[in-house]
Order: structure tokens, then C-alpha cells, then sequence
């Protein structure tokens, strides 16, 4: 009997989709569940000449073709590590195990050395874009070693959404744990998106009372300007969804509390522990945490002043205002995510392209948007490799316009009291950046005071310490 290309372990949706996606691109493809039933139905419904699943994973493993390359779409945690240790015994040499689930970096970069110790070959696949993205064309971004990505390119390539310019939205991304660290800030940067946005809609509700289906209209208009993206795409039909159990709007019953699996905090710690500023995603998770306090929440909510501040801007004005600040706002998030990519790189040597990663974000994966488009060409348009996109000229020229009108909706929020933490952080990070001489020096002062910690000075080189007292 034939063996297959490529196996597949784990038919949950995402595991379910992506393999309808490979064998329908006219590779062979195997796959095994832990729970048979759900294989034998998943083969019933979907399985052909391409598509086909084994019960044990003995009997999976020795019919595919070698080098075997395994995809494990589990749980991420101990599921893969168990998936892998049930499959370490049964591989030869040179066989590639690829981990497409959201594992956290760390991981990958141990499971790849312990399955070097064993000759076998592991990729650490990033994979955006939902159970659609799965199927019809997701953002790919694997990691691992140059001789996996040649094995697995032409799979990849095939599979992968499209960029902009009809280009598959996968490239190498570096050596072990780049493509899952990529992934990892891919989602922080959806939660800075989905944070803004969803401010967007809080200041056009409050502020000027409008209704779900009136935030509608706006946003489809913004979707199809320079906010064009995935995210303010399916934002409109969200809002405008009625609820099939009352008489208003779903989105005026849905409970206001974020949920979140962790991939957001994981970017946040890791900005923290490198030392990268990464104000506007980790505001947008302390946001999430802050809407899951909502029995505290409505409690307060009656011990504090309201503002009665009201704005005598005309809401065309403001809308104009807001799409602006919002482009601004996006700017800066993305900026903050690729620096943090940038120092990861540099810390873990990994050869990593900036303008390939927001190339291959322009489709298939959540945060895709006509913005990464422009931020492709910045990057590959510098001198400098992978540069910092507060210097490129273009970038400068697209806030500084911005700036005035975020500046007025940021300033709108908060005389109104209604809070935009990743429109304002976001907006804070450009001033800080931006600005030659910050308080800092009044910290330092207080700090050698208190605790003899030393300052610099900006008149001689050396580090100095004043007797204050
Ligand atoms: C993607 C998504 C995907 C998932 C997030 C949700 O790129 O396809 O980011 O990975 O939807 O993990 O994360 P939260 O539950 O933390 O919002």
C-alpha cells in the first residue's frame, strides 16, 4: 500500500481543517486522534484517495513515507509533550515532527533539542486565522532548521493564504522557538487591535450614543479606507447581528468580560523580562483583566463622579478624527511588537526579516490589514536591516499626520471618563519616543538620594554619586 506525505495528529477543528486543506492540495495525507471514534466519523464525512486515518498510532506512524513529517495539532501543554513521547520510540533518524498549536517558545526550543538528542527534526509552526484559516489558507510561520523548511516548503507554500501581491503568506522564520515566539506576538499585537477597535466603538456608543447598527456604518466605511483589515471587516456584521433571543442587538447581551487563553500575557511578560516597551499590548491585556472584574465593576460604578463632559465636536468630525487616531494607534502597536521580535532575534540569533513577517501577516491570519502592505515596503524600502520604524521617513510622515487627531480623541476619552487604555498608550509610547529630554533625570536623582544608585550626567562622561544630605 502507498504511504502517505504527511501525517496529522490531533482532529480537533484546527487539526480537522488543516488536513482537509493539505490533502486537498493533492498531498497525501494521514490522520490519527487519540479518540478513534472521532477519526472514523471525520474519515466518513471527509475522507478520499488523499485523506485517510488509521486507528493506532504504530500503524499511523509506519505508513507514511520517510523522512516522516508529523503535524501535531493539540492542546498546547502537556499534550504535545505527550503526543511526542508516544511518538519518539516509533521514528527513524531525520523523520520531522511540527507542532502547529500556540505553544509558548520556551517549549519549542526544548522539545527541539531533546528531539535532536534523538535524530529527529522539530518545527515549531505558528498558524493564524481561525478554523477558516485553516481551511481555505492561513498565515503560516514555521521555525526550526533550514533543512525542515526545504522539506515542508512546498507544503506550506501551497497551503498558505495569499499576501497582497499573490504571494503564499509562509517564510522561514529562524531557527527553533522564531516561529512560535512570532506567532506569540502576532496575538499580542490581535489583542492591541481588538483593544482599540473595541474602544473605537465604546467612544462612538458613549460619547455620541450611537447604536450598534450606526458603529456599523462607520466601520464598514473605515474597512474599506486605510483601516482596511480582517479584524474591522467581521467587527461590522458583529455589531450588527440581532439577538435570535430578544428584540435588540446580540452585542448589547453579550456580557462584557474578555476571556483570554494567555498568549497576550506570554508577549507582555516576555517584553518585560527583554526589556522592550510594550505599553499598548500590555495594556490591552490589563484591559481584559480589568473586564473580568464586572461584579466589582458595577459595584464602583455607583461610588464614583460621572463626567458630564460633552463634546460639541459633530460626529462626521469625530469619526474623521477617530479612523486617524486609529491608524496612529495601529502604527504604534505594530511598531512596539516588531522591536520586541527585533530584540528576541537578536537575543536568541535568529536571522529574522521584519518585512517577511509583516509580508506574511498581509493575509490569512487574524491581524491581517492593508497597514502590514505598507509596513512590507517601509522595511525592505531601508537602508538599514530591519530598522526601527520610527526612523523610516514614510512612518514618520503617516503619525505626524495622525497625531493631531488622535490627540483630540484621546483627550475626547478622557474628559468623558471613558477608557481608551491602547488608543492613549499607544499615543503615550509615540510621545515618550519622541521626546529628547523625559523626567527621567528627576528619577534618578531620587533614586541616588535614597539608595546611592548613581546617575550619568549629560555634560561628562563617568557615573556620579551625590552626597544629598
Ligand atoms: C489566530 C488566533 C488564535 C486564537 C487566539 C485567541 O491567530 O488564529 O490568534 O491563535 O484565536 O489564541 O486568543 P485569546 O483567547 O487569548 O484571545
Amino acid at each position: 500500500m502507498e504511504k502517505s506525505d504527511i501525517g496529522l495528529i490531533g482532529l480537533a477543528v484546527m487539526g480537522a481543517n488543516l488536513a482537509r486543506n493539505i490533502s486537498g492540495k493533492g498531498f497525501t495525507t494521514l490522520v490519527f486522534n487519540r479518540t478513534v471514534e472521532k477519526m472514523t466519523r471525520y474519515i466518513e464525512e471527509f475522507g478520499n484517495d488523499h485523506l485517510s486515518g488509521k486507528e493506532n498510532i504504530e500503524q499511523f506512524v509506519t505508513s507514511l513515507s520517510s523522512p516522516r513529517k508529523i503535524i501535531i495539532m493539540v492542546k498546547a501543554g502537556d499534550p504535545v509533550d505527550e503526543v511526542i513521547q508516544q511518538l519518539i520510540p516509533l521514528l527513524e533518524k531525520n523523520d520531522t515532527v511540527i507542532d502547529c498549536g500556540n505553544s509558548h517558545y520556551h517549549d519549542t526550543i526544548r522539545r527541539s533539542t531533546e528531539l535532536q538528542a534523538h535524530g529527529i527534526h522539530f518545527m515549531g509552526c505558528g498558524v493564524s486565522g481561525g478554523e477558516e484559516g485553516a481551511l481555505h489558507g492561513p498565515s503560516l510561520m514555521p521555525g526550526g532548521s533550514v533543512e525542515c523548511w526545504e522539506l515542508m516548503k512546498p507544503v506550506w507554500e501551497s497551503i498558505a493564504a495569499k499576501d497582497f501581491s499573490g504571494a503564499p503568506c509562509v517564510s522561514h522564520i529562524g531557527e527553533d522557538g522564531a516561529g512560535h515566539y512570532v506567532k506569540m506576538v502576532h496575538n499580542g499585537i490581535e489583542y492591541a487591535v481588538m483593544q482599540m477597535i473595541a474602544e473605537a466603538y465604546d467612544l462612538l456608543k458613549k460619547a455620541y450614543g450611537l447604536s450598534p447598527d450606526q458603529v456599523a456604518d462607520i466601520f464598514d466605511r473605515y474597512g474599506k479606507g486605510k483601516l482596511e483589515s480582517y479584524l474591522f471587516e467581521i467587527a461590522v456584521p458583529v455589531l450588527r447581528r440581532k439577538d435570535d433571543e430578544g428584540d435588540g442587538y446580540l452585542i448589547d447581551v453579550i456580557l462584557d468580560k474578555a476571556g483570554q487563553k494567555g498568549t497576550g500575557k506570554w508577549t507582555g511578560r516576555d517584553a518585560l523580562d527583554r526589556g522592550v516597551s510594550l505599553s499598548t499590548i500590555t495594556e490591552s491585556v490589563f484591559a481584559r483583566i480589568n473586564s473580568s472584574e464586572k461584579n466589582l465593576r458595577s459595584v464602583l460604578s455607583k461610588h464614583f463622579q460621572k463626567s458630564n463632559f460633552k463634546t460639541n465636536v459633530s460626529l462626521e468630525e469625530f469619526s474623521r478624527q477617530l479612523e486617524s487616531g486609529l491608524y496612529g494607534g495601529m502604527l504604534s502597536a505594530y511598531t512596539q511588537g516588531f522591536e520586541l521580535i527585533k530584540k528576541a532575534a537578536e537575543e536568541n540569533s535568529w536571522a529574522i526579516n521584519l518585512s517577511e513577517i509583516a509580508r506574511i501577516w498581509q493575509g490569512g491570519c487574524i491581524i491581517r490589514a492593508k497597514i502590514l502592505q505598507f509596513l512590507t515596503e517601509a522595511y525592505k524600502s531601508s537602508e538599514k536591516e530591519n530598522p526601527f520604524l520610527l526612523e523610516l521617513k514614510e512612518i514618520q510622515n503617516s503619525i505626524n499626520s495622525a497625531l493631531p487627531d488622535w490627540r483630540a480623541i484621546v483627550s475626547i476619552s478622557i474628559q468623558s471618563g471613558i477608557p481608551t487604555p491602547g488608543l492613549t498608550s499607544a499615543l503615550q509610547y509615540i510621545d515618550a519616543m519622541t521626546t529628547e529630554r523625559l523626567p527621567a533625570n528627576l528619577i534618578q536623582g531620587l533614586r541616588d538620594y535614597f539608595g546611592a544608585h548613581s546617575y550619568e550626567r549629560t555634560d561628562k562622561k563617568g557615573t556620579f554619586h551625590t552626597d544629598w544630605i
